[in-house]
């Protein structure tokens, strides 16, 4: 997965240090530390990260469980993000894999969820769109680099 997204020219997986020294348990500690709470970055909140698999092995694509927003989060990036791999997309994952990350945090407690997407972004916005969200408003961001629509979903 990480070979294909750079060969797609899209770099989700590059300078991730325990992924270029291909240590993927250390990859895993650092996924469930970051989920746990534990030696997190400055200004970063707990995340859960999924995997959507197929056959139980092939990873079609990954989602992010912000367990709460903060001043950062609230502004841009929300509670939850998401991504299917280059080759597998346009084949309902997406739409997918967000409907299974809302159980998630609906099983966490959420009653509702902050999710964004760049304005361009056409799936993005249809995945949301489908899935119950409501439009608070667009910004620009700069962060983003663009316009970002965001959305509230009632779980
Ligand atoms: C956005 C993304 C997750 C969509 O995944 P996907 O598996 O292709 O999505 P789906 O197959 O569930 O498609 C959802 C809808 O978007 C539409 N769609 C998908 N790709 C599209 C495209 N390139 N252009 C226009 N519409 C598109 C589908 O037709 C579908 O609409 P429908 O339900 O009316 O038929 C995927 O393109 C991706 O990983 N992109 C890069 C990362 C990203 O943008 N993540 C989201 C950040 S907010």
């Amino acid at each position: 997965m990480v070979a294909e997204y750079a060969a797609a020219g899209e770099d989700r997986y590059q300078n991730i240090e325990e992924i270029e020294r291909g240590d993927f348990a250390a990859y895993v500690r650092r996924l469930r530390d970051n989920a746990a709470g534990a030696h997190l970055p400055a200004d970063y909140v707990p995340s859960s990260t999924f995997w959507l698999l197929r056959d139980g092995k092939t990873i079609l694509g990954v989602s992010r469980l912000r367990h709460h927003l903060n001043d950062h989060l609230r502004v841009t990036g929300g509670h939850i993000g998401y991504d299917i791999r280059p080759s597998q997309r346009r084949r309902g994952y997406g739409t997918r894999i967000l409907a299974l990350t809302l159980e998630k945090a609906l099983a966490r407690g959420l009653k509702r969820v902050l999710v964004t997407c760049l304005a361009d972004n056409v799936a993005s916005a249809r995945i949301i769109e489908k899935s119950g969200g409501l439009l608070q408003d667009e910004i620009f961001s700069e962060p983003m680099g663009g316009r970002l629509r965001r959305y509230w979903i009632d779980l």
